[in-house]
């Protein structure tokens, strides 16, 4: 664990800014740390067809993942509500992939964190286990 969960945040706030979101002007952050301390970020890509839309934590991880990396630790999402929130469906199936039971950081805009364990927002997961 090479950075601060601030730092994470903070870094995860800055990619937000990036985000392509002319759709739903919904900007999201994410930071992912790989097992060496590297920080890989995302943001969300949107797409005049909608459903092609890339999630900011999927963008974080392929980065990661097209770099070599194999495995990653704790991940941070910043969103600008009031309400903390939490990764889609889709996003929590890979960050368990390629995270597994990592501590998952939900961050707004104003100070507020909050930290939840990834076996909780995604308990029972299906995984490459079953596979065998
Ligand atoms: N979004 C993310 O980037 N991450 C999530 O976990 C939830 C949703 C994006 C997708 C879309 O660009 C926008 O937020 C609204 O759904």
């Amino acid at each position: 664990m090479a950075h601060s969960d601030e730092e994470l945040i903070n870094v995860a706030k800055d990619v937000r800014e990036k985000a392509y979101a002319p759709y739903s002007d919904f900007k999201v952050g994410a930071a992912v740390e790989a097992e060496d301390g590297t920080i890989y970020t995302g943001c969300n890509v949107e797409s005049a067809s909608y459903g092609l839309t890339v999630c900011a934590e999927r963008v974080a991880i392929w980065k990661g993942i097209s770099r070599g990396e194999k495995k990653f630790g704790r991940i941070a999402v910043v969103v600008d509500t009031e309400e903390l929130t939490p990764p889609c469906g889709v996003c929590r199936q890979i960050i368990w992939e390629f995270c597994g039971n990592v501590p998952v950081i939900l961050a707004n805009l104003h100070g507020k964190s909050e930290t939840i364990m990834m076996g909780e927002l995604l308990p029972r997961a299906f995984d490459s286990k079953f596979l065998k």
